[in-house]
């Protein structure tokens, strides 16, 4: 009697109504919002590829996997994403949803020209990180949280080179990635953690020479079964 009693209390609360994700997605429950486009459940998985430092390749492996790149939401997705890190012992950095809209890569190109760097935290206008300074192909995460992580500016990771014709080749790192941290003490020892710090890396994969980050693996997300 009290075990039936017991199972009346427990069962409800993993009920087949809840919703599944396929095979190493991770369901997380979200809070409705016109910036996620009112998704009220989202499938989360991290997947392995060949060079998905490539923005292509890595969207291609979401493909593959029925999703699209994606970002945790908020702090409480993070740790899920992180759990599933240190589960895998994946190696960082993980490729994630956001790239530097072209419009605002040609606005940081020309503040380097000028001497006039760009700061997207004063930056008027669409190209702040409040604003429209990255595009995403996911629409139903609310990348408010994500922007928030991002380490350095986007205004300085800019170089160029010289070319024959005279004319500066302009390249910025570009693609958004969840990379590693090291917390320092003031004893000199420091530990390492995931804890949701972003960079923006280059897009172009193995084929570009500036990007010495190796990646393998790629952030999905898409919605439940
Ligand atoms: C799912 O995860 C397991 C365990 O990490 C792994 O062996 C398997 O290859 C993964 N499957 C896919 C489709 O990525
Ligand atoms: C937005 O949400 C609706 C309702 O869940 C869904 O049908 C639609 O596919 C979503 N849009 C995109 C681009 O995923
Ligand atoms: C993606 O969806 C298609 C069509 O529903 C299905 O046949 C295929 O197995 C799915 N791929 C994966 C990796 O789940
Ligand atoms: C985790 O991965 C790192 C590098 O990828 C490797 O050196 C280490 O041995 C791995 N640890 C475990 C427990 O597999
Ligand atoms: C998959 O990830 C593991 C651990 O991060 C890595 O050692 C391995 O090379 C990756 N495989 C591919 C195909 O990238
Ligand atoms: C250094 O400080 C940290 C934080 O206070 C502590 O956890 C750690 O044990 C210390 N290490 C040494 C070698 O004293």
């Amino acid at each position: 009697m009290l075990v039936l009693f017991l199972l009346f209390l427990v069962v409800p609360a993993v009920s087949a109504k809840d919703p599944r994700c396929p095979k190493n997605f991770t369901f997380v429950k979200r809070t409705l919002t016109f910036k996620n486009n009112f998704t009220k459940g989202w499938c989360l998985g991290i997947f392995n590829g060949t060079d998905v430092g490539n923005r292509d390749r890595a969207r291609s492996v979401c493909l593959y996997h029925n999703a699209s790149l994606s970002n945790p939401e908020n702090s409480h997705e993070l740790e899920i994403v992180s759990d599933v890190i240190r589960a895998r012992n994946i190696s960082l950095p993980i490729a994630l949803d956001g790239q530097l809209s072209p419009r605002c890569k040609a606005l940081i190109f020309r503040g380097e020209q000028s001497q006039q760097y760009f700061d997207q935290r004063t930056e008027e206008g669409d190209c702040n990180i409040n604003n429209h300074l990255f595009v995403y192909d996911d629409i139903n995460t609310d990348t408010l949280f994500i922007r928030s992580k991002l380490g350095t500016s986007a205004g300085t990771n800019g170089g160029y080179s010289s070319q024959e014709d005279g004319v500066k080749f302009r390249f910025t790192r570009d693609c958004n990635a969840l990379t590693d941290a090291y917390y320092y003490f003031s004893n000199g020892t420091h530990f390492y953690a995931v804890d949701g710090r972003t960079e923006l890396l280059g897009c172009f994969g193995e084929k570009d020479k500036q990007n010495k980050h190796e990646y393998s693996s790629v952030l999905c997300g898409r919605f439940p079964l």
